[in-house]
């Protein structure tokens, strides 16, 4: 896989728009791969869940009409933001996600980016999204020093559910997957299936804080399955099949139930994957990040076993476009024109 050495300082303006959030930034990135840091200039995420909510879930027509939407505007309120701020629009680069994600939502960024890059005179880069959520580890200069690797790290949001291995800041490979729904999105069609409201997953969360974890017994996909993959489909499904069976079930209960299930396999399967690649450090990212529950029990299992826990700061756990100019700094850089939607690297 192509890469280009960053060791300079840069002023990155980063583009994300793979899913559901139309997000523009301007990161200054310094320090190079081996001692990074980041000043975040400004920051712009416009979000689409009151538009998609009626559909419990991402409408890949509408992220689209949103993100045209959307972009020019951020881009003017990112402006407006360097003006106040006394820092010049004048940019070393241009990066925008190139995939994974909903292909014609990422169209509009790059589309985007390829103008302003034009315009601006600058080069544009295509980021790998989830590099980005991997990279939002290194966002905060203290916690990342205390990262060792080998790493493992949980890449865990509405789309994607995965887990990894880094021997070096840009050294890292799949380690598993998903094979069909992302944990995310497991917790999204839980949620429509109780009749709360999207995205799901921080309501499931409220709601599981009051009920008991224990009260129903929802099977562990593939906890057992010697690989590092995951399966959520049946998972989901064995809640619907609850709730026919039981209408008047606590909803807490089954919130709490069905959260501990999730985490059960998540945790388990990281931690089992930590052990396999002798990892010094575990790491977690994605929105599902924001589940206290499941950073927690991560955190206390990977320090019982004598290694370093981190999580990004809560604003970077959704897609975001500071992650996504991180990622252009540090991870695999591809001129846009070379790098196609949904690549998968
Ligand atoms: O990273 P993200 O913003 O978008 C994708 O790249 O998919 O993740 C959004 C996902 C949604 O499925 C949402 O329900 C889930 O993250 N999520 C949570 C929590 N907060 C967000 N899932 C469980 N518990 C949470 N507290
Ligand atoms: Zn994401």
């Amino acid at each position: 896989m192509a890469s280009c050495p960053v060791i300079r300082s840069m002023k990155i303006l980063s583009i994300e728009t793979s899913c559901d959030e139309t997000a523009i930034a301007v990161v200054e990135c310094l320090g190079g791969r081996m001692t990074p840091s980041f000043a975040v200039r400004a920051h712009v995420v416009a979000t689409q869940i009151a538009t998609h909510r009626p559909f419990g879930g991402v409408v890949p027509s509408l992220a689209k009409r949103e993100h045209l939407l959307n972009l020019p505007l951020a881009y003017a309120e990112v402006l407006e933001q360097l003006k106040a701020a006394g820092c010049e629009a004048k940019f070393d680069r241009v990066a925008v996600t190139v995939g994974p994600g909903l292909e014609p939502a990422l169209w509009t960024g790059i589309n985007f980016a390829k103008e302003l890059g034009e315009k601006l005179g600058v080069s544009v880069m295509g980021a790998n999204h989830l590099e980005g959520h991997m990279y939002s580890n290194w966002l905060d200069t203290e916690a990342a020093k205390k990262i060792k690797f080998p790493a493992v790290v949980l890449l865990v949001s509405g789309g994607h559910t995965a887990l990894a291995v880094m021997d070096g800041i840009q050294k890292w490979r799949k380690l598993g997957e998903t094979h069909d729904d992302a944990a995310g999105e497991a917790f999204d069609k839980v949620a429509k299936m109780l009749g709360l409201p999207y995205p799901g997953g921080p309501e499931v969360e409220k709601l599981a804080r009051e009920g008991s974890p224990d009260a129903i017994v929802f099977p562990r996909p593939m906890l057992h399955s010697g690989d590092f993959n995951f399966s959520f489909s049946g998972l989901k499904t064995s809640v619907l099949y609850h709730m026919k069976a039981h209408p008047d079930a606590s909803v807490p209960d089954v919130c709490a139930s069905f959260q501990k299930a999730a985490i059960d396999v998540l945790v388990t399967k990281t931690m089992r994957a930590a052990q396999d690649c002798g990892a010094q450090s575990v790491l977690v990212c994605g929105g599902v990040a924001s589940n206290a529950a499941l950073s927690a029990e991560l955190k206390r299992r990977a320090e019982d076993a004598g290694m370093v826990f981190a999580a990004p700061a809560a604003q970077y756990n959704g897609d975001n476009a500071v992650m996504i100019a991180a990622a252009s700094y540090l991870g695999t850089a591809h001129p846009v024109e070379t790098a196609l939607p949904n690549l998968n690297i």
